[in-house]
Formats: C-alpha cells, structure tokens, sequence
C-alpha cells in the first residue's frame, strides 16, 4: 500500500465570487491559486490517498485531477453565504463530504488536512470522519542539563557530551497539541481560547524561562531529555482537556530533533 499527500494553496478572498476566481488563468500555484486581491485567508489544504502505483503509469492518482478536485471543492464552500457560521471545522467536513468518493484513478482518499495558519491544522481521517483533529503548536523557552544520577560524571560526561555541561545551555522548545473530538452544535471541536488558556497554564506558565532541573518540581528527579518532556507535557494536559481527547504530544527540541507521546 502506497500514501500518496498532496497539497493545495489558495485564498478565501470574499469580495470576489467563486465561479470567476475558479475560471481565472492559473498562474503560480505555489504561492497559491486562486490568489486574492486584498488581504484574504490563505489556506494550506492536504489531502492523503492510499491505494496501489497502476502498473502501466505508476501513479495511484493523477495529481492534476486531484488539485482540481480541492479546489472546486474547497472554494465555492468558503465563498458560498451559508446559514451557519463557517467554523474551520464545518468547512473541512464540507469539503470531506465533497471529495470523499470522487478521488480520481480509484485511489482511496484517507486523510483531509487543512491548515487555517502555518501553526494550527485540523485533520479528517476515513477511520471515523465524524471524528476531527486539532493540532495547534505553542513554544517555551528553557534552559536544561542532561544528567543521570544513575551513571558516573564521566559517563555523563561521555553519554551526554555537551549537554551534560554542569550550568545547563538552553533552547526554544515547540509543543504540539493534538486534541480529538465530534463539533458541537457550534461547529466546534473545542473553544481554542480555552485549549489556550489550559496549555498556558498548565504548561507553559510552569517550564517558560525555567531552567528545567533547577526551577521545576517535575524534572527534579527525572533527566529533562526532549522524550521525558512529551511525557512530562501529556501528563500536565491528560485530564484537563474533556470534553475533548488528547491524542498526541509532541516537542521539538530543535527543528532535527522530536519526540511524540501518544498516551
Ligand atoms: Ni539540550
């Protein structure tokens, strides 16, 4: 089985009606097409196909009908006037809906992916599209020293090199949320001000411009390594969050380095 994603770009630009943004020429679909006029959404939309290469072309989809299929999709959705609020969520629904059973070249559509900024995406996935994914990523700042009480200074020393460094040395950590549950009559999974508000507090209000082994009761006792974090960081949030589900964390320690922590 081959997963094949492919990505569209385009802006949500309501001064202007779908039928003649769609129709307009393509011109730079890498900085997204159809493009806008004024300051307008720009949207990332991912879509996963999974199925076998056709022996003769070796695609499992052709891309081209796969663009056009988002697109004709996604646009008039976000540009048609509709009762209810467009939440992010209905709109990915929408276009889920859409595209569910028409991917081209009898490829199996198993993932939908929209990113309404670079920093948040929510996801549909085929096991149980009634079920979204929100994703929003927060940073810290932190300094740290991995060390282990376990093992002499000399293999600390030589295990952890430089970061074994006696007065720590610091980084910006990322942390991505992922959270899981059905929209509510409001068309939302959950109020992202108040996914905010917990990770703050739970979270970031503790390990912010805190060097980690010094400042901080949780890694008093445990090495503050990039996967303790993701543990430490699922265990401040697991209870917190209901009615949603938290469903994965994951910490950059630098853009090379991350660790997932799915429960
Ligand atoms: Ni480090």
């Amino acid at each position: 089985m081959i997963h094949l994603t492919r990505e569209v770009r385009f802006a949500i630009d309501r001064d202007r009606n779908s039928d003649e943004v769609l129709a307009s020429p393509i011109v730079n679909t890498w900085a997204g097409w159809p493009d806008a006029d004024g300051l307008a959404p720009y949207l990332k939309l991912q879509a996963t196909v999974a199925g076998q290469p056709d022996p003769v072309t070796g695609y499992l989809c052709d891309i081209k009908h796969l663009d056009d299929l988002l697109r004709t999709s996604a646009v008039p959705l976000a540009l048609t006037p509709a009762a209810d609020p467009l939440t992010t969520e209905r709109f990915l629904q929408g276009v889920w809906q859409r595209v569910t059973d028409s991917t081209p070249g009898g490829a199996a559509l198993i993932r939908l992916r929209l990113f309404p900024t670079p920093y948040i995406h929510y996801t549909i996935r085929r096991e149980d599209p009634e079920m979204i994914q929100l994703t929003e990523q927060f940073e810290f700042s932190a300094a740290h020293r991995l060390h282990s009480p376990g093992l002499s200074d000399g293999a600390n020393r030589e295990l952890f090199g430089k970061c074994n460094n006696p007065r720590g040395h610091g980084h910006n950590y990322v942390v991505e949320v992922t959270v899981a549950g059905q929209p509510d009559a409001s068309g939302l999974v959950c109020s992202r001000r108040r996914l905010e508000q917990v990770v703050k507090e739970c979270v970031l209000d503790r390990l912010d411009h805190k060097h980690l082994n010094e400042d901080t009761a949780e890694f008093r006792d445990l090495n503050p390594t990039v996967e303790n974090i993701a543990l430490v960081v699922w265990n401040l949030l697991a209870d917190k969050l209901a009615p949603v589900r938290l469903t994965r964390i994951r910490v950059y320690e630098t853009p090379k380095t991350w660790a997932d922590y799915c429960g």
